[in-house]
């Protein structure tokens, strides 16, 4: 049996709970519509391929890794430009996705269902990226939270990671996630520009 740290990296270890939260949310708030995909992971494609089998959508996906994507590119820097003009975004990493996330969060100006997958193997290793703690408060200039207790509490990261959005004036429609008893959590948001809540 592989540890945590020498599993080796599968780009989908659960397609049928990824696929099950994007028909959701496709088919609740994109039905019967032409909608934009910017796919900030593309990875294989495998999911957006089968997406199409179903759906009308345009699509951009691009990786960080040469050869996998139609451009070669971090994808968070992406998100930090204003207008970025998707319906949907899919942050399908294999790690944290919460980079993308606030990165995104200051250019949200229409409605747009955003997909993130949280890779639990970091935080079992103990590595939950600063930028994270940091919006979360759970880091001062002068005194820092012990790591474990980070990690212990890194089951809540993802709700209030979300609830971010309320700063930025954001109203959350909703947040559901796919049941997955493997080493990542799959979340589905749904966010539109007003009042929060
Ligand atoms: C879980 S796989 C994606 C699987 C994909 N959704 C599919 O349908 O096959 C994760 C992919 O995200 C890419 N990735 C991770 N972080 C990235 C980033 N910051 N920018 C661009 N690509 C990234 C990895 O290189 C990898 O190919």
């Amino acid at each position: 049996m592989p540890t945590s740290r020498t599993r080796t990296r599968t780009d989908n270890h659960n397609p049928a709970a990824k696929l099950r939260l994007r028909r959701h949310f496709l088919d609740k708030y994109h039905c019967g519509e032409f909608f934009s995909v910017f796919d900030c992971c593309r990875g294989s494609g495998f999911l957006w391929k089968t997406l199409a089998k179903t759906y009308e959508f345009s699509y951009f996906g691009v990786d960080r890794e040469p050869g996998k994507g139609l451009i070669t590119v971090d994808s968070a820097r992406l998100l930090e430009i204003a207008d970025l003009d998707a319906d949907v975004i899919d942050v399908d990493t294999y790690g944290s996705p919460w980079a993308h996330w606030l990165n995104l969060l200051p250019n949200v100006t229409r409605p747009v269902t955003v997909f993130l997958t949280y890779g639990l193997v970091r935080i079992v290793g103990g590595n939950i990226d600063r930028r994270t703690v940091e919006a979360l408060g759970m880091s001062f200039p002068t005194l820092e939270a012990p790591p474990a207790l980070v990690i212990k509490t890194s089951a809540t990261i993802p709700l209030r990671m979300v609830a971010l959005a309320w700063r930025h004036g954001l109203k959350v429609v909703e947040v559901a996630e796919a049941v997955n008893r493997g080493n990542a959590r799959y979340f589905g948001v749904r966010l539109e520009p007003g009042t929060g809540g």
